[in-house]
């Protein structure tokens, strides 16, 4: 069923679990998380990239929503990191309800005047903002611990910006990468916790690819009820396309595809494990049950 995300977080964070948000390019992706959710009875988000949305444009976006209300399982439509207004009103006109507002690239004052004029837009639309503070690196190699640190997302200006943009999930920078960690991740959990104590709305953590057990665990206690998966699943894909088509390279296409889904959906249920998200569909309510249930008397 086709939930909202604001629904997916509130929820998640009631009972302390975390909610997958994994970036998909295509069918293959769109089938390895809805049947990794569905097989596990787990809540799960589909995030599109600006980049993967100009590649696949409205299609994309309305494959995405139908395998959401198609789907067995509470599921939310998402746009990943977005820093052009032009995409994001592309993304509401496709009818998708949650978007990443990305000004993290900006300095602050711009980050929070693009951020607050997004959620206006997106909140008339019936849609629901994450916004970032701090700066996601795709890799935090050559940096000195005090640039690491001026990166950081800072708990008082956290407040403030929530406060000034009204939006509903903010995506911290605590130590995170995009891409592979190159050595073992250091989260600065004193500053998650912190930022927790000071803002009310639910957390989101990136960069979850080779994340340790104990620190998605660490993280989930201290608040984290979102993190974005993309990069270990397309490793999955793209090595198994390689290795099909190098053993048999005339194999049957729907053979390699299956074959891709298979791969992807491997490091996607271990994750739902990790996320704690398993079994956890029944808490969930999508927003249009009070409406059917009404209809059906
Ligand atoms: P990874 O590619 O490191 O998993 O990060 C994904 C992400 O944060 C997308 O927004």
């Amino acid at each position: 069923m086709l939930c909202s995300t604001r629904e997916l977080l509130e929820t998640s964070r009631r009972n302390v679990y975390a909610i997958g948000a994994f970036n998909i390019y295509n069918l293959e992706g769109v089938r390895a998380v809805v049947d990794s959710a569905e097989a596990n009875f787990s809540p799960v988000m589909l995030q599109i990239h600006p980049s993967a949305l100009s590649y696949g444009g409205t299609g994309l976006v309305a494959l995405c929503l139908e395998a959401a209300r198609a789907s067995t399982v509470p599921i939310s439509v998402h746009l990943d990191h977005s820093t052009s207004e032009k995409a994001i009103r592309a993304a509401l006109d496709a009818g998708m309800k949650s978007i990443m507002a990305d000004g993290s690239h900006l300095p602050y004052a711009e980050n929070l005047a693009f951020t607050k004029a997004m959620t206006q837009l997106a909140h008339a639309r019936g849609a629901a903002i994450e916004a970032e503070i701090g700066r996601i690196s795709g890799t935090e190699d050559g940096l000195t611990v005090a640039e690491k640190e001026a990166k950081m997302t800072d708990p008082v200006q956290a407040v403030e910006f929530v406060k000034a943009t009204g939006v509903d999930a903010l995506a911290v920078t605590i130590g995170n990468v995009h891409g592979e960690y190159k050595s073992e991740p250091r989260l600065d959990f004193k500053r998650l916790a912190a930022i927790r104590a000071a803002v009310d709305v639910p957390l989101v953590l990136h960069g979850a690819s080779g994340l340790p057990p104990a620190t998605i665990a660490q993280s989930i206690q201290l608040g984290v009820c979102k993190f974005n998966v993309n990069t270990e699943v397309r490793q999955a894909y793209v090595s198994n396309l390689a290795q099909s088509l190098q053993n048999s390279p005339l194999k049957d296409l729907l053979d390699v595809m299956q074959s891709g889904i298979d791969a992807m959906q491997a490091v996607i249920t271990d994750k739902l494990e990790l996320f704690g998200s398993t079994h956890k569909q029944h808490l969930h309510q999508s927003p249009y049950a009070d409406m059917l249930a009404a209809s059906a008397v």
